[in-house]
């Protein structure tokens, strides 16, 4: 399963490409807006932190604007993913990207039927919104479980890809149901790693072998 970091903070997004284990990067325009600098520089410098992908969402609201701004957004860097809403215009606009060869990320997806048409329009991954499911009474991560399994009834080579996540039990289902990638922001990620039982073994490690006096050169 692939790990993104869900930010446009370019020292975030250093501090997750030095956990080892982060493949790539998702931005949307109110994590560009709050980064505070132009876009093509923030995907730039973002696209060169890490190999993955790196998806930049588009801005125009029709097909023609949506193609043209994709194609920008991919000349940017090699691992540029563009991000398209899952909207009738945005699906038109993925199938003429597709049949470019660039590859997209359709954002804003909170149904089975929208995802399926995604895959249909060709696109790269399809990214259903996990927690603002959740912030709205519903259970997000359900809508990633039935995706993720319709895909596989008619095999489908779009990639799911829960978003909107917000803390790691989010991250054991996605992993779970076969969801193919996730992205989170830094806070929720640095989180994954943590087990308070793993600090409890470490500690008596520590405390032992200082009390038999190990070393590793003896
Ligand atoms: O980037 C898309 C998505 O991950 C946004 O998450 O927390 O704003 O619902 P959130």
């Amino acid at each position: 399963m692939e790990i993104f970091i869900d930010s446009a903070d370019r020292d975030e997004v250093r501090r997750a490409a030095a956990l080892g284990w982060v493949d790539g990067v998702t931005t949307n325009p109110t994590l560009l807006a709050r980064a505070g600098v132009s876009m093509r520089e923030a995907i730039a410098e973002i696209a060169a932190l890490v190999p993955g992908p790196v998806s930049a969402e588009v801005l125009a609201d029709d097909t023609e604007g949506m193609v043209a701004e994709g194609k920008k957004l991919a000349a940017i860097a090699p691992n540029v993913v563009v991000k398209i809403p899952l909207t009738e215009a945005g699906l038109a606009a993925v199938r003429a990207l597709a049949t470019a060869k660039i590859a997209t990320n359709v954002t804003l997806c909170f149904s089975t039927v929208q995802a399926l048409l995604a895959a249909k329009a060709g696109a790269t991954y399809v990214s259903p919104f996990v927690g603002r499911l959740d912030d709205a009474g519903h259970d997000g991560m359900a809508l990633v479980e039935e995706i993720v399994a319709v895909f596989r009834t008619y095999d489908r080579t779009t990639r799911v890809l829960a978003a909107s996540i917000r803390h790691p039990a989010h991250v054991r289902r996605a992993a779970l149901c076969g969801a193919h990638a996730v992205t989170a922001p830094l806070a929720v990620l640095e989180r994954l790693c943590h087990h308070p039982m793993t600090d409890v073994g470490l500690a008596r490690f520590a405390a032992d072998a200082a009390a038999a006096g190990l070393t590793t050169d003896g």
